[in-house]
């Protein structure tokens, strides 16, 4: 190789430079471009976020759009072998009228929720990384909520139940109920922040990430293979865009262990 020849970054090298491009606004003020009621408290410095917030998930664009295209080709063959064999007609009842219609039905909109809440982070986190991290977030959970009307759709053949997917929060019944009431605290109504521990932190790491993996070994015990191989797609999504809260933990431990030691100095 020819040393004079411009070399191109490394893989990493670039990963740095692209994640950690940040810029300082001359028309409008710090407090402007991220209002501290969509950003949330503790209220940093941008340079504090971009010093501190630091993703242990590391991935490209070009690396998220092939891995997502791998993911989409391996559920919809399944699902078509499922639709040609007819598959939601020789499941277990019991499996399928209950717990795989609770789910199928109370989801799919709750994502469609989380990819708002993943393009605030994307707008209105304090760091590059958080955001560029956000914005594959929130395109997940954009395809969380298709993939899973879609499949909602496919079982209205058999009951006419599973239209309720696509009214999940337009009814009344206890369960949207109580739904909208928890996702607007924890999602809709929430900063930046807030989502961060929330959400991507608290639930995604609790809840979802064991609801999506019982509910892939449950779907494949009972034969519903489309179903198994969905959770375990969306799963692996999950796993990834859980990790942005974890950063923000550990911002926001550390800024108010700081701020209480100082207070104990004065
Ligand atoms: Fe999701
Ligand atoms: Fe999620």
């Amino acid at each position: 190789m020819n040393p004079q020849e411009p070399r191109l970054p490394t893989r990493d090298e670039y990963y740095e430079l692209a994640n950690r491009l940040e810029w300082t606004p001359k028309y409008v003020s710090e407090e402007e471009l991220f209002p501290v009621d969509m950003t949330g408290v503790p209220n940093l410095p941008i340079g504090v976020w971009e010093e501190l917030y630091n993703a242990p998930y590391r991935v490209t664009y070009r690396e998220y759009v092939k891995n997502q295209r791998e993911k989409d080709q391996r559920f919809f063959a399944v699902r078509e072998a499922g639709l040609r064999s007819e598959l939601v007609k020789k499941l277990d009842q019991t499996y399928h009228q209950g717990s795989f219609c609770f789910h199928i039905n109370a989801v799919p909109i709750p994502e469609y929720t989380a990819s708002i809440a993943e393009s605030r982070m994307a707008r209105f986190g304090k760091s590059g990384e958080w955001r560029n991290l956000s914005t594959f977030g929130s395109m997940d959970e954009v395809r969380h909520a298709q993939l899973q009307l879609l499949m909602a759709h496919d079982n209205v053949q058999v009951n006419p139940k599973f239209a309720s997917a696509h009214k999940m929060f337009w009814e009344d019944g206890w369960l949207p109920i109580a739904a909208r009431s928890f996702f607007d605290d924890t999602i809709t109504g929430t900063t930046a922040i807030e989502f961060a521990l929330l959400t991507t932190f608290a639930f995604e790491t609790g809840f979802t990430n064991l609801q999506f993996i019982a509910f892939a070994a449950m779907a494949n015990k009972s034969n519903d293979y489309v179903f198994s191989t969905a959770t375990q797609s969306i799963q692996t999504d999950e796993s990834r865009h859980a990790q942005i809260g974890h950063p923000v933990l550990k911002v926001f431990v550390d800024t108010t262990t700081l701020a209480k030691n100082l207070e104990k100095k004065i």
